[in-house]
């Protein structure tokens, strides 16, 4: 199997996951697109019954095409099953880093609302302590972000860079913030900064998403581990 495979091994166990009447989050990124597919085609050609909170526009489009009727907040406050994908899972705590997709703040709104959310990733993810490989996503808002970048540079981040796009332009998220990649190397009190960014002017959320997981699903070759915290 290679990583697609895997991917998809794990989003269509999530999938099967999501019963009639449930309304369900939908992730973001590659992960989380195969989950998508496979939802899609459950309501299509099996006539689930689910209406769903896409957590970027990127994942809206997705749910469209694939036949997934799409609600709101507006008409459901709590949402039964999040399915997303993530960037670094810790073993032991199911700590995660999301965001490298650009949407950690949408998803986070959606996990957070969420009585289940569950995880899928493949076997590259899992770490013995965040920030291992990848850096902490940051959304800010653009008003004053060099003067936010200062600040996190002043708790110890490495920033890597504000996103941009390929062409060169600084990427903007579905809403309308900036992202700054902050490596802070491995992270050994991931609530501790968590709550340090939160408190962190011109920070609108980050990518750490400490005990929210409530199942991560790791896709390796030969099968897909369930883990609970
Ligand atoms: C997007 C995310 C994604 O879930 C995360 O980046 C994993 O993506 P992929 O499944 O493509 O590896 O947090 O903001």
């Amino acid at each position: 199997m290679n990583v697609d495979d895997c991917k998809r091994a794990a989003a269509h166990l999530a999938a099967s996951f999501v019963k009639p009447g449930m309304v369900v989050g939908l992730g973001t990124g590659s992960t989380a697109a195969f989950m998508i597919e496979r939802l899609g085609e459950r309501v299509v050609k099996e006539g689930l019954n689910i209406q769903a909170i896409p957590t970027s526009e990127e994942s809206t489009r997705l749910a469209r095409a694939a036949g997934i009727p799409i609600t709101t907040f507006a008409d459901h406050s709590t949402v039964d099953i999040t399915i997303d994908g993530a960037d670094e899972v810790e073993r032991g705590t199911l700590h995660l880093i999301k965001g490298l997709g650009a949407a950690l703040l949408r998803e986070k709104i959606v996990a957070q609302a969420s009585r289940r959310f569950v995880v899928i990733v493949d076997v590259t993810k899992p770490v013995d302590q965040l920030g291992q490989r990848v850096p902490v996503p940051v959304e800010v808002v653009p008003f004053g972000y060099e003067a936010t970048a200062a600040r996190l540079e002043a708790m110890g981040a490495e920033i890597i860079r504000p996103r941009r796009l390929l062409a060169g332009e600084l990427l903007t998220t579905d809403n309308g913030n900036r992202i700054l990649d902050c490596a802070f190397g491995p992270i050994s009190d991931v609530k501790a900064l968590a709550a340090r960014l939160d408190g962190t002017v011109g920070v609108v959320e980050h990518g750490l998403f400490p005990n929210m997981a409530t199942d991560v699903l790791v896709a390796t070759e030969r099968e897909v581990e369930q883990w609970t915290p």
